[in-house]
């Protein structure tokens, strides 16, 4: 058949109906591949729902967070990833590495319960710890204060240990300090922890999608902005720097953030990196706003969900830590 000269090629055949649509689908979503981020909050009873990022709560480490980790379970999401807020804070973070912060107990008891049957990540930083809410420690230098690299290296290598002794499977690095994994993989190999694995943020860029988190986590700087250490989003080929770095000094996996705005990096690293597994991090402004606009009667919330999250896989990522994992499931299903 042709239309006028040319023979029409007839690609809508393998749309026609959504068995074949499935049949011949390039990525799919598993929620396997998903890791559902967990704030756990020290001191309060009973959850508290986060304002900014509706559906989401600060935890409370009781039997209330056991049921809701079950209820994922049961629905098979299997991977968390956990956020301490602490009641104390000073300038160095101490309750970071302290054998019962609320990260620390919080895998112990996760761990007692569930044994192997979650896989348990840990975000290792100082944001929440810290009075002045940066990533690392404070100086002041000539030009005013800085964040001092090499000393916060020291107490990220404690952190990790602590992590590692609670039960942790995999740390995560996320204050974007240089030589950050080398120092932690370090200190797990000397303490013996040499299956502790570690998914680093390497390519982490200063951005304002964290905000809701900041607010779920009172984490936001008190003066200054994270600028000196978060990667700057006008940057394309550091973020194989980063990366390269990254995998040089003992990351097991290694991630782009945020996820919906750099697709472009996720892509440029896999890329480049086909053979370190990549995730990305679908953050809480990304989270917020589907939410938002969702209230607003303004989006089909689900079938945007779905699309967000496999645009992010399209591009080549791995695994997605997302806020949404738990509701995925009910969506597909
Ligand atoms: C801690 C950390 C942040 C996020 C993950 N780990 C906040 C930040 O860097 O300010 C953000 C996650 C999100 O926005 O969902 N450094």
């Amino acid at each position: 058949m042709v239309y006028g000269e040319y023979p029409i090629v007839r690609l809508r055949r393998l749309r026609r109906t959504s068995l074949i649509r499935d049949l011949v689908a390039d990525v799919c979503i598993r929620v396997e591949k998903l890791i559902m981020p967990i704030f756990v909050k020290e001191g309060i009873e009973n959850p508290e729902e986060i304002e900014s990022m509706p559906g989401q709560y600060r935890w409370p480490l009781n039997d209330k967070l056991i049921k809701f980790i079950d209820d994922c379970y049961t629905h098979n999401i299997r991977n968390f990833i956990i956020f301490g807020i602490p009641k104390h804070k000073d300038s160095i973070g101490s309750e970071a590495y302290s054998s019962d912060g609320i990260v620390q107990k919080t895998v112990k008891i996760l761990r007692e319960t569930f044994s192997d049957k979650i896989l348990i990540i840990t975000d290792l930083c100082l944001c929440q710890y810290t009075d002045h809410g940066h990533c690392g420690i404070v100086r002041q230098g000539r030009y005013g204060p800085y964040i001092d690299n090499d000393d916060t290296l020291k107490i990220y290598a404690k952190i990790a240990i602590s992590h590692a002794e609670a039960g942790t499977d995999i740390v995560a690095p996320s204050g974007m300090m240089d030589g950050q994994v080398r120092a932690i993989r370090e200190a797990l190999d000397n303490a013996g922890f040499r299956d502790v694995a570690i998914m680093s943020y390497s390519v982490k860029y200063a951005s304002s999608f964290y905000g809701p988190f900041r607010e779920a986590a009172y984490s936001a700087p008190r003066f200054g902005d994270r600028k000196t250490y978060q990667m700057d989003y006008r940057n394309i080929h550091e973020a194989l720097r980063e990366v390269a770095l990254d995998i040089e000094e003992g990351a097991d996996i290694v991630m782009v953030k945020p996820a919906l705005a750099y697709l472009d990096i996720i892509k440029l690293v896999k890329t480049h990196f086909p053979y370190i597994p990549l995730a990305a991090y679908n953050v809480s402004g990304e989270y917020a706003m589907v939410k938002a606009a969702a209230k607003m009667g303004w989006i089909d919330e689900k079938s945007i969900i779905i699309e967000i999250l496999t645009a992010i896989f399209r591009a080549g990522a791995d695994m997605v830590i997302t806020y949404h994992a738990r509701e995925v499931v009910d969506i597909l299903h």
